[in-house]
């Protein structure tokens, strides 16, 4: 049985790593600065409350006897970047220098959740661990949490030479899944479907991801926590298939037995000048598969499907609000392709 933190335990991915973790038998504590674990309830798992920017209370739960931290406290997406620009950035900073100061003193292996974001928009997909980062201006919102999310990967692999700290940075693309916040393109479309209000499809939807469903996400978590192969490397969890934003939706209507329309949505007119979109986000996965033997393996309609009739069995979900920064009015600039 290990001993094992996870931070941001009460969101989307770390809910269900959390859920694992918990059936597996280890000894789980969960630091969030959430107030609510919905997502957590009926797991044994202890949930501290705090902020990982908070190094005094941190130390409460990161300390001598801990054998492994999962940090994945994050301000994630897209309306979140217009809304606490200044918090993305300082989680990411602070709070995961944090993490990494604390788990060198508690002797403990780190595993950092960071994003296919900060590869930007290089146009050259798919794309490895070590293809170039593409940016926009600092204008747009979007590419502070690309640019500190980076910021957390260096510091991670500057602890591990500087400081002999046992740390592994994985990168998800496109995590979808049940109880994922409606703000996202399938969570939102699901929510929506199943509310019986229009779907959204933005900028013809003719931009490709490669939507990655969470359990293999968390599957590739734990082998990156555990795998000795894994310490000081970098590793892209994503699926390879790749799939229009159009056609994603439209599987999902049709899986939620939706039939009413589907609404365009012109983003450089909804959220103003400087947007720009990433026409395609493709990983190249074969550094995962050669070194902790993991792949993306449920099939995008069988994750849907999934997906979909959780949503249905948990009414609690379908009353949260959509908040997707593309069903807010005009604002500052972002550039957004539908968040990492
Ligand atoms: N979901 C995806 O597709 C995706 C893609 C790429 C990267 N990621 C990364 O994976 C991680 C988990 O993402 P998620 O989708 O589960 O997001 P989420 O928003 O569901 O979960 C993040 C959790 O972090 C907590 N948190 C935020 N700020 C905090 C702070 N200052 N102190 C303590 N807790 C704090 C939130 O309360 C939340 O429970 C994040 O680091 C995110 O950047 C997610």
């Amino acid at each position: 049985m290990a001993r094992v933190v996870v931070t941001g335990g009460c969101g989307f991915v770390g809910s269900r790593l959390v859920r694992r973790l918990v059936a597996r038998g280890d000894d789980v504590v969960v630091f969030d600065g959430a107030s609510r674990a919905r997502n957590l309830e009926g797991l044994d798992a202890v949930v501290v409350p705090g902020d990982v920017r908070d190094a005094g209370r941190l130390a409460s739960v990161i300390g001598p006897g801990v054998d492994v931290v999962y940090h994945l406290a994050a301000v994630v997406g897209v309306d979140q970047y217009l809304a606490r620009p200044l918090d993305v950035i300082d989680v990411n900073f602070t709070g995961t220098r944090n993490v990494l100061d604390l788990a060198v003193r508690a002797d403990a292996r780190v595993v950092v959740a960071s994003t296919s974001e900060v590869f930007g928009k290089n146009p050259a997909v798919p794309w490895s661990e070590e293809a170039d980062r593409v940016l926009g201006p600092t204008s747009a919102d979007r590419w502070s949490y690309s640019t500190s999310k980076a910021l957390a990967e260096h510091l991670t692999l500057a602890y591990g030479r500087q400081h002999g700290l046992a740390a592994t940075i994985v990168r998800y693309f496109n995590a979808y899944g049940p109880g994922q916040r409606p703000a996202y393109i399938v969570s939102r479309s699901v929510h929506r479907a199943l509310n019986g209000r229009p779907l959204v499809v933005y900028d013809g939807g003719s931009q490709t991801r490669c939507f990655t469903y969470v359990d293999d996400v968390v599957e590739g978590t734990l082998r990156a926590g555990a795998d000795p192969a894994a310490v000081g490397e970098t590793f892209n969890l994503g699926g390879t298939h790749e799939t229009t934003v159009a056609d994603v939706v439209a599987l999902i209507a049709r899986l939620a037995g939706f039939d009413g329309p589907i609404a365009p949505v012109d983003t450089a007119r909804r959220l103003s000048a400087g947007y720009q979109d990433l026409q395609r986000r493709i990983p190249d996965t074969r550094k995962a598969a050669a070194l902790l033997g993991w792949r993306a393996v449920t099939p995008l309609q069988e994750g849907l499907r999934r997906t979909v009739d959780w949503a249905r069995d948990n009414p609690w979900w379908l009353a949260l609000e959509d908040s997707g920064a593309l069903s807010e009015p005009a604002g500052r600039p972002v550039e957004a392709g539908g968040g990492a």
